[in-house]
């Protein structure tokens, strides 16, 4: 599937990048679907985003600069507000009235986790939830946000893929003598926006260095794994260790292009700074990360979505939460009057 040429993907919320990244008062590109957008911070401190084209002479807004809330072209001074109207034209006299259809094209865009996240057009399923975020006990970590050269569809299906443990994490938590993946419960979401619930438990090397990560100290250990699938392309997976820390991570992976996707990864844990340093966990997220970006990055980023096309790729019964989101993304292509585009 060629997630660009799928335009339904336009109708959902998509995490692009951290606020923190916005407060440098710079104004920051990013391509979504294909599309050049540019994100500011508002003089509310909201995030915005247009499309990065001036509609002078057609710039790239995010050479320019943020100006009282406004975004101002670096090529002749135009500025804009956040619905993309020119609001102030630098070389024309005071009180001069500017054209009304002098715009660029405005996204709908909203803060949520500390995230700026965008949606191209009106969107047809809420931001996910995250009840943990900010709530008592519980502290947030940002880990990651990067680009990786595979598709949506290769990551978020690694995400429920329990047969790759033993292989592509030998070297970390996979135990390289249990091959079998243990039988995930898949409950799908009734429902418009879809989804789905899998559940599983399952064994995991647990070597002195993870000990403050599972807290616990046993050679191997147990996850109660609570993965949950959002429509289009994000992820909620809820690690529980036999000790009660739970280890919650929350995943979107942001279309960019048809070879590209951006990682953005935060973790929840139930526990202190004292028990287990944040620099720790995004350690060891982050060794585990590479190993999946590795072998994602070997793939065909245009992977098969509708299963009717028999014989390019094979799968085995492991798959079955792969092949439920095929299911249900090709159930959104029909409603929305697509089928899959592939090259
Ligand atoms: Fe943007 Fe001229 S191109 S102001
Ligand atoms: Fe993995």
């Amino acid at each position: 599937m060629l997630v660009t040429q799928q335009p339904v993907f336009r109708k959902f919320w998509h995490p692009v990048m951290p606020l923190s990244q916005l407060a440098t008062g710079t104004p920051q590109p990013f391509t979504l679907l294909g599309e050049a957008i540019v994100l500011w911070l508002g003089a509310d401190g909201e995030p915005r985003a247009l499309k990065d084209r001036c509609c002078h002479r057609t710039a790239k807004l995010s050479k320019g600069r943020c100006i009282d809330g406004a975004l101002q072209c670096g090529y002749h001074g135009w500025t804009y507000d956040g619905t993309g109207r020119v609001i102030r034209i630098p070389q024309y006299d005071e009180g001069r009235e500017i054209p009304a259809g002098y715009c660029t094209p405005a996204y709908r865009c909203q803060a949520a986790y500390g995230y700026a996240w965008v949606a191209l057009e009106e969107p047809l399923a809420p931001i996910p939830e995250m009840p943990e975020f900010g709530a008592p006990g519980w502290r947030t970590i940002f880990q990651f946000h990067e680009v990786w050269a595979t598709s949506p569809v290769r990551a978020l299906e690694n995400s429920f893929d329990n047969s790759h443990f033993s292989f592509v994490h030998r070297a970390t938590f996979g135990v390289a003598a249990q091959p079998k993946p243990s039988r995930y419960e898949l409950v799908e979401q009734d429902g418009g926006s879809g989804g789905f619930y899998a559940e599983t438990v399952i064994a995991a090397t647990n070597p002195p260095a993870f000990h403050r990560v599972s807290g616990s100290s046993e050679p191997i250990t147990q996850r109660h794994m609570r993965n949950a699938y959002y429509l289009p392309f994000a992820r909620r997976l809820d690690i529980e260790y036999p000790s009660g820390v739970r280890h919650v991570i929350l995943n979107g992976f942001t279309p960019i292009d048809d070879g590209h996707i951006q990682l953005c990864q935060w973790l929840f844990r139930n526990d202190t700074e004292a028990d287990c340093p944040q620099q720790l966990l995004i350690d060891f997220d982050h060794v585990i990360t590479r190993e999946d970006k590795d072998i994602l990055e070997s793939t065909d980023p245009d992977a098969v979505v509708d299963l009717r096309r028999r014989g390019v790729e094979f799968s085995m019964d492991s798959d079955r939460p792969g092949i439920l989101i095929r299911k249900q993304l090709m159930e959104l292509l029909a409603r929305h009057g697509e089928a899959e585009v592939h090259r």
